[in-house]
């Protein structure tokens, strides 16, 4: 059988049984200290912030400071290859276009890639015959919602390496997810860097977007002077 309280026998035994820890609650909160409201943080500790991500996604000290009003009206949409020569600025403009998503769209699966690391660790998966694991860098790289590789080009791939870059980037064309490659390199160049998928790698980044040359100094030699080397124009 169901015994079922009339409301005002409910609201009776209710509050006479909770009154008293009602009056200790209370007495609780009025001796509490005001509560500190967190206060927004700093600029200084939101650069900070900023940097310690940006050293977690691989980034290094001497770009952290990379910021796209560093540069003369760099194009509003990332471009998806720049180019030109040592020193001029490639990879600070990709991590300030890494920068720009972060303050925008969140850390999230926005991600800077050394490509020499990148291909280090396709070549190390196929050296101990572990196929998978290749697979595996490949999908995680494939899926990232930005994604910069630094330097492609640099260093001689095996097919197998190759075939897997042109994996990569037929996935994040065929996805049109924001890529960001920088490169000594001109596109005829990558090309012929990449073998048998040299011209359906370079097709791919043609038709994700801009194709930038950085032209100017070699900022890491003082300002004026010369290189002491001779410098060939790509
Ligand atoms: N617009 C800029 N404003 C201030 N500093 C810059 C700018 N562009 C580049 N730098 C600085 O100049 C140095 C060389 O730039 P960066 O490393 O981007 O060159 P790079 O073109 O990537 O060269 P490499 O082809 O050798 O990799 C870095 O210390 C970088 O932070
Ligand atoms: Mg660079």
């Amino acid at each position: 059988m169901t015994t079922t309280l009339a409301p005002e026998e409910t609201a009776g035994k209710t509050d006479s049984g909770l009154e008293p820890i009602k009056n200790r609650i209370g007495r609780i909160l009025e001796n509490m200290p005001p509560s500190a409201a967190p206060s927004p943080p700093t600029p200084e500790q939101e650069e900070q912030a900023l940097q310690r991500i940006l050293l977690s996604k691989g980034v290094f000290p001497v770009h952290l400071g990379a910021r796209l009003n560093d540069f003369h009206n760099p194009p509003e949409t990332p471009p998806v290859f720049i180019h030109g020569g040592a020193g001029v600025g490639k990879t600070h403009l990709a991590v300030a276009y890494l920068v720009r998503e972060i303050q925008t769209r969140g850390e999230a699966s926005r991600v800077f890639i050394r490509s020499v690391d990148l291909m280090n660790r396709l070549r190390d998966s196929f050296r101990s015959s572990y196929n998978q694991a290749a697979s595996e860098i490949i999908s995680a790289s494939s899926r990232y919602r930005f994604l910069v590789i630094d330097d492609l080009g640099a260093g001689r791939h095996t097919d197998l390496v190759q075939e897997a870059v042109y994996d990569l980037l037929d996935f994040r064309a065929g996805h049109r997810l924001p890529t960001v490659i920088t490169s000594n390199f001109s596109l005829d160049r990558v090309a012929n860097h990449y073998g048998d998928f040299g011209g359906r790698i370079v097709s791919r980044i043609v038709g994700m977007g801009e194709i930038l040359t950085l032209k100017g100094r070699d900022r890491r030699l003082p300002a004026g002077q010369p290189a002491p080397w001779p410098v060939r124009r790509v």
